[in-house]
């Protein structure tokens, strides 16, 4: 993709995503700014934390935040910036089924898990890391979403294929020269109207044969978030019909 049409795109991103910020609910009880959010599209405009609805809710913020200070190292997980959007897009598409390709240890998940419990809807998590998959069940668990997750321990390459559809989200976070296998292995079980996100789609590491395979193809839909790690937001699209 040429360097003029990756600009546009990021131009476009950048503004769906602030009238996505601006829609967002002011400062919870504690009034605190999230870690590592700064203004977002002019002045006096920044993010807050996510304020808990419920006991649910406040058991897996509690977690994303010990995670958060505590468990980053090591671990390569989304900013929470683009673990927020996953949770927006999940909810706001009312995702029933997630299939996520590299769990880690569990943080992007248990953002899509907040929208889960919401959706009535359940996560299947891919990851060939033994420990990090170890260390995401204990998360899992200790926000109290083990019950909606399946972690599938193993090469995602192989047991992808494995997947009963429908699946409302795929989201892809591993590694990044898998990304074109991933997507032909999981499209035909994406619904018309699902979405395929996929993290670290940025200029330094995206992944040449996936970033043409999302922008070519006309059933497809897909846009660049640029802020944070970089996410392509593709839509399966309907029939015209
Ligand atoms: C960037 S991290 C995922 C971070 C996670 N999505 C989060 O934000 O918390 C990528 C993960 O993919 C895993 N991975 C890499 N190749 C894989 C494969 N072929 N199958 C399953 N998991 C894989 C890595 O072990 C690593 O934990």
């Amino acid at each position: 993709m040429s360097k003029r049409i990756w600009i546009s795109l990021v131009g476009t991103t950048v503004l769906v995503a602030a009238g996505l910020l601006l829609a967002q609910p002011g400062p919870g009880p504690g009034g605190r700014r999230g870690r590592g959010m700064g203004p977002q599209g002019g002045q006096g405009i920044q993010n807050r934390v996510p304020t808990a609805k419920n006991a649910k809710e406040k058991a897996i913020l509690d977690v994303l935040d010990e995670m958060d200070r505590n468990q980053r190292g090591g671990n390569m997980n989304v900013p929470m910036e683009d673990g927020r959007l996953l949770r927006l897009l999940a909810e706001s598409i009312g995702a029933k089924h997630v299939v996520e390709i590299g769990t880690s240890n569990g943080y992007s998940g248990l953002w899509q898990c907040l929208a889960l419990k919401a959706t009535g809807g359940r996560l299947t998590t891919f990851e060939i890391d033994a420990g990090r998959a170890a260390m995401a069940r204990e998360n899992f668990k200790r926000a109290g979403v083990d019950g909606i997750v399946t972690l599938v321990e193993g090469d995602a390459h192989e047991k992808v294929v494995e997947v009963v559809g429908p699946v409302d989200i795929a989201f892809i976070d591993a590694d990044k020269e898998g990304y074109t296998d991933y997507l032909t292995k999981l499209l035909p079980k994406v619904r018309p109207g699902g979405l395929i996100i996929a993290h670290n789609v940025n200029p330094q590491m995206a992944d040449a044969e996936f970033v043409q395979a999302i922008t070519t193809n006309p059933d497809l839909e897909t846009i660049f978030y640029a802020q944070g790690g970089g996410v392509s937001v593709t839509l399966k699209k309907r029939g015209m019909e």
